[in-house]
């Protein structure tokens, strides 16, 4: 009998979910254009069993991914756990067999050495296959139409490193997945590789490095020459492990280091930068004009995960963890190890930015965050940022109302930058119902056009993406079905 604990991180809005299912045709306040053919997968972390330890961090859970296919102004939804190691032993036992997250010495002895992955952090489409993404494990390629599970995936047998991150990036210019993996000799380690696959999923470059301390290296930027990775002192130990602490902690202590990896060089060519102790995670986009290479990155003083808390002990502080969207500038033709400067590209307050990823690896004018509400009373929000002004559009939310993570779609194939849409999941933290938001992406401060409304409780999600119509009829499928024309 399965019974999960009273505690945050498994009541209220973070109560897991566990249903998976198909809905056809929601239920849409508004107009969903006609023409819109794609679907949105986004991914949610939400625990099948109840923690092996008693208790756990709200993310640490199962990742459940749900398609919203649109097609003839209509949306279907469906929503399936991602079949990890992790899930199907755990399955087979009726219980929890993994402890705390990333830390396999609290585990139970049978699933010693296994994949600890959970897919929960994104749900990334390439060379036909849909991947569920966690950066401590491989790849898990899924079926995009079906969302069945083929299993993890070492595109046959290039990638043998045990880890694989949860940001790969699309090289629009060749449709090249960049990648990376981090702890790639082994729990805890410097060590990295970069590689890039094209969509016929070969392996076209490789390059490993280290870097100058173990960090969660979470995401990364890429631009036409360079890989770019920002070592942020968000880090552990085997002392900690031991210890039972949580397996990341921020040290304020620590500077922090862009590592330059030139695209077409090898681990010799690395340039390292580094400025003053400070908090980033994602990467909105970069770019460079010849040595001269631009990274936005929202930025914060401190810490902004209060699950991965203070290494030192100081509490966390919450005005200090507000990011803006920062451009950090560094020039490959300099020798002095520093960056030229960090320039705040807006007032905004958020994190999770987004672009139109045509645009990615270029320079770029418009960007979308979610806005962080600060202070009591605040509300959620969607922010549309342009670049070349600073200035942004803003759409608040409800009362009772959480938003998550803004996607962008390309209103056309050769739409301009930022004509198109957005979609944003808002949870209501009243009624246990959620919705699909779709904005126009130049418009966001009009409100949304459409709430296609989901009959569910959806559970804080991470990531997602589009895919277009036409890249799905050619995705790989698992089992031999009818395609919907
Ligand atoms: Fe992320």
């Amino acid at each position: 009998m399965a019974k999960f604990p009273n505690s945050p991180s498994f009541t209220g809005v973070f109560e897991p979910i566990r249903i998976e299912g198909d809905v056809t045709d929601l239920d849409i306040e508004g107009e969903v254009p006609a023409d819109l053919d794609g679907a949105f997968f986004r991914v949610q972390p939400d625990p099948k069993h109840p923690p092996l330890l008693g208790d756990d961090i709200a993310f640490n859970g199962d990742g459940m991914i749900a398609q919203f296919r649109f097609k003839d102004g209509r949306v279907d939804f469906k929503q399936r756990y991602v079949r990890t190691d992790k899930f199907n032993l755990e399955e087979k036992a009726g219980r929890a067999l993994f402890g705390a997250y990333r830390n396999p010495l609290t585990d139970d002895p049978s699933v010693k050495g296994r994949y600890r992955g959970t897919a929960n952090t994104n749900a990334f489409f390439h060379g036909g296959y849909l991947f569920g993404l966690k950066e401590d494990s491989p790849a898990v390629a899924m079926d995009a139409n079906s969302l069945e599970t083929f299993g993890y995936h070492d595109f046959d047998g290039q990638i043998t490193s045990p880890t694989f991150t949860a940001h790969p990036k699309i090289d629009p210019e060749t449709g090249d997945m960049c990648c990376f993996s981090y702890a790639s000799k082994g729990l805890l380690t410097r060590d990295m590789v970069y590689w890039e696959i094209t969509p016929e999923g070969k392996k076209t470059r490789e390059v490993a490095f280290e870097i100058p301390y173990y960090a969660m290296m979470h995401d990364f930027g890429l631009t036409r020459d360079y890989a770019l990775f920002h070592v942020v002192p968000i880090t552990s130990s085997w002392e900690r492990l031991q210890a039972g602490l949580p397996h990341f902690g921020f040290d304020t202590t620590m500077p922090v280091h862009l590592v330059v990896l030139p695209r077409g060089g090898d681990a010799k060519d690395i340039k390292m930068f580094t400025a003053p102790n400070l908090f980033a995670s994602h990467v909105m986009n970069a770019f460079n004009d010849g040595t001269k290479i631009y990274f936005d990155t929202p930025e914060a003083k401190n810490n902004m995960f209060p699950f991965f808390p203070d290494i030192h002990g100081a509490p966390f502080n919450g005005p200090e963890s507000a990011s803006h969207l920062t451009r950090w500038t560094v020039d490959m033709d300099s020798n002095s190890g520093e960056f030229e400067s960090r320039e705040r590209l807006s007032e905004f307050v958020g994190e999770f930015p987004r672009m139109d990823e045509r645009y990615n690896t270029e320079a770029y004018r418009h960007g979308w965050m979610l806005g962080m509400g600060m202070g009591p009373g605040s509300r959620a929000s969607l922010g549309h940022v342009d670049t070349s002004t600073g200035q942004a559009k803003v759409w608040q939310a409800g009362a009772n109302r959480a938003l998550q993570e803004p996607c962008f779609i390309p209103k056309s194939k050769d739409a301009p930058e930022g004509e198109g849409y957005i979609v944003q999941i808002q949870q209501h933290q009243d009624d246990g119902k959620s919705d699909l938001l779709l904005f126009d992406a130049q418009h966001v401060d009009e409100g949304p056009m459409a709430a296609i409304h989901v009959p569910l409780r959806m559970r804080f999600g991470l990531h997602g993406n589009w895919v277009p119509g036409e890249e799905l009829a050619k995705a790989r499928r698992k089992t031999t079905q009818a395609v919907a024309a």
